[in-house]
């Protein structure tokens, strides 16, 4: 298998007025992210708004630069910026956001808008690039005629399948997608996700799927990263990860999501309070003051990412309060 993306102890800081006269204070949005991305596979991310999702889908499209922690894209190092080749490697991750109608132009005709990143990144004829665009289109469950057609003629379902079909112009080698599919009615969800799917068992492209909602989650990932205050608390494959999480934070994603086979899990844990300013970040375990099994260490030494029982958590007491 080869690794398309891989990750090490990424981190993202914001410098942030505190108002007039103050000193700028750092916000850790994504401090110190691992893991490895193989072709064809897909990675979701999951975790409460301001977990750092975003942040980390904007190093990994090559966005930002990150503040520390490397990088690398389809075996080259694009830690610190892409010098040489900029054009091949940005065309390698593309990105699908939440709300696609902000991210087509919508002066420009579908076709058109379609045809710029082959007209940008390649040296085909017009006619050529027409031919692609309107095989993709196909691809995607477009009809020919749309080819003519503006943004806002288009529903949310097919303007995420517009959206879906520009970053795949190019066959990128990743998809980052930032909840692609929240916007939208439940019922255009599933088709939208399936049309990820099938695009992926054509292609073989790796996908970051970032999203809130376990079961969409549980419907596409082939393995699950769990983020709490910029950080990954728990990594493994769906199939772990849903049947026996291992961090307490896991968990209780997991039992806030009833859809998710209520009937196998006892163990019911709730979480206490918000999630906590990035600015000002609990000591330790950040999870502490939320978790109902927080002993004096977790509030003072901070548990690092560690291999267990095939996944990876950070957590002092995941062998204890197993289930
Ligand atoms: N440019 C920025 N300047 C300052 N702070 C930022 C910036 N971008 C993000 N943050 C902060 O970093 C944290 C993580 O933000 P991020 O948008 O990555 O979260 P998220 O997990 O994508 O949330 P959501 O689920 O709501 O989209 C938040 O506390 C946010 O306020
Ligand atoms: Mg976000």
């Amino acid at each position: 298998m080869s690794t398309v993306l891989s990750a090490r102890d990424l981190a993202r800081y914001y410098e942030v007025s505190q108002g007039f006269m103050k000193p700028k204070a750092t916000v850790k949005a994504l401090n110190g992210v691992s893991f490895d991305l193989e072709a064809g596979r897909t990675l979701a991310v999951v975790g409460e708004s301001g977990c750092g999702k975003s942040t980390l889908a904007r190093q990994l499209t090559l966005v930002e630069a990150p503040s520390a922690g490397s990088l690398m894209l389809d075996g080259v190092d694009v830690t610190h910026g892409v010098q040489k080749d900029v054009k091949a490697l940005r065309a390698k991750v593309q990105m699908v956001f939440q709300n696609p109608y902000a991210s087509l132009n919508p002066r420009q005709k579908i076709g058109a808008q379609l045809g710029e990143p082959l007209l940008i990144n390649t040296t085909l004829s017009a006619a050529e690039r027409e031919e692609k665009v309107k095989a993709m289109m196909a691809r995607v469950g477009l009809r020919p005629e749309h080819y003519y057609r503006y943004p806002h003629m288009f529903s949310g379902g097919q303007r995420q399948r517009i959206a879906i079909a520009r970053a795949m112009m190019l066959n990128p080698k990743i998809v980052v997608a930032d909840e692609p599919t929240s916007a939208l009615d439940v019922s255009i969800q599933a088709q939208v996700l399936n049309l990820f799917m099938d695009l992926q068992d054509e292609l073989r492209t790796a996908y970051v799927f970032i999203s809130h909602n376990l079961a969409v989650v549980e419907h596409v990932a082939d393995d699950v990263m769990v983020m709490y205050l910029g950080r990954a608390v728990e990594i493994g494959s769906k199939a772990s990860i849903y049947s026996r999480p291992l961090h307490p934070y896991t968990r209780a994603l997991l039992s806030a999501t009833p859809s998710i086979h209520p009937e196998d899990r006892q163990i019911k844990i709730k979480i206490q309070g918000e999630l906590p300013s990035p600015l000002n970040p609990p000591s330790g375990c950040t999870f502490h003051k939320r978790c109902p099994y927080a002993v004096d260490r977790c509030k003072a030494e901070v548990p690092e990412l560690r291999p267990l029982e095939g996944q990876q958590v950070a957590c002092h007491r995941a062998e204890e309060i197993a289930l």
